[in-house]
């Protein structure tokens, strides 16, 4: 089956592979890529973005749109060069593209893309999810139009990588996960809960060198210098030795293949307001005391077969 995909991203070193695999996996149709701030700018992420789509060669054309620079709130996240470089993929320098980014904001082409293939999209969310809240307010029939969403976003029983409990996709834009969260999406939420637990390492990199397709030589030269980078970030933060969560590409992997993680479906809320718990996810345990939609929390996973999942799309004819 095919699966026909949006990518919303901030493009970021673990999105890159994300992208990567997306545009590699002969299941996958990447319709169109689009973007916020995060790991770097909205705009310098469709820059990446588009230099990727190059270097993965897909044969098709795939659209890219540039969105929200700040939150909904109309703060603006700083980029985090020293997790992900100054432009975002670990500085390792990809040559230019002629491809230029859509005039159209991204809020605009997920509403356009959803009306013109209704049911059929699975919207694939790896950063803020503000553009998707601003494509909310635009079609608030949207959770009818797209087949479904999947969110890299949330931490519910491990702690939180931007604050105490929070993880940062939520905790960049708190008011738009919830906005999501309660909208009627059918929704996956990949969290840290599983993506810590998805770990690559330089031994996984080392084979793929040996023994990845000769057309995607210059792909994993890429991603061996970005995840260098990647992998220092992961040891200085919390002593992970030549390795990293793919917090990212295990989003695209779940929107695929959903039997590498175990769900439990949960109604949730985003905590919006608490000075220690700002983007927590509020789940309701009991089943009742919250009215909004259920969506299926990732709780576990098989984090080697993810993994060798991922880098199949690199290998397999
Ligand atoms: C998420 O935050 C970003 O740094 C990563 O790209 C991923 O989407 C993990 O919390
Ligand atoms: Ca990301």
């Amino acid at each position: 089956m095919m699966n026909y995909m949006l990518i919303d991203c901030d493009t970021g070193i673990d999105d890159s592979l994300a992208l990567l695999f997306a545009l590699k996996r002969k299941d996958v149709r990447v319709m169109g890529v689009t973007t916020g701030f995060g790991n770097s700018t909205a705009t310098q992420s469709a820059h990446n973005s588009i230099r990727l789509i190059q270097l993965a060669n897909p044969g098709y054309d795939v659209p890219v749109a540039i969105g929200a620079e700040h939150a909904l709130n109309g703060k603006r996240g700083d980029p985090v060069p020293h997790i992900h470089g100054k432009n975002g993929i670990g500085n390792v320098k990809l040559p230019p593209a002629c491809q230029k980014p859509l005039e159209e904001h991204a809020a605009d082409f997920i509403v356009r893309m959803a009306r013109m293939y209704p049911q059929e999209l699975t919207l694939v969310t790896l950063g803020r999810m503000t553009n998707l809240a601003l494509a909310l307010q635009k079609e608030p029939a949207l959770p009818k139009l797209i087949k479904n969403v999947v969110a890299m976003a949330g931490a519910l029983y491990v702690p939180g990588n931007a604050n105490l409990t929070g993880e940062a996709n939520i905790v960049g834009d708190a008011p738009a996960a919830d906005i999501v969260l309660t909208a009627g999406f059918d929704l996956t939420m990949v969290t840290l809960d599983v993506s810590m637990r998805t770990r690559l390492t330089a031994q996984h990199l080392e084979y793929l060198d040996t023994v990845c397709r000769e057309e995607n030589r210059a792909i994993v030269d890429y991603l061996k210098e970005a995840f260098s980078f990647y992998f220092h970030y992961y040891r200085r933060e919390i002593n992970f030795i030549d390795s990293c969560p793919v917090h990212d590409p295990l989003a695209i992997l779940v929107a695929v293949d959903p039997s590498v993680v175990l769900m439990r479906k949960m109604r949730a809320r985003v905590e919006t307001m608490g000075s220690l718990t700002y983007g927590k996810i509020v789940t309701d345990l009991r089943e009742g005391r919250l009215d909004t939609p259920f969506a299926a929390f990732c709780l576990e996973v098989d984090g080697e077969r993810a993994i060798q999942s991922i880098l199949a799309a690199f290998t397999e004819p």
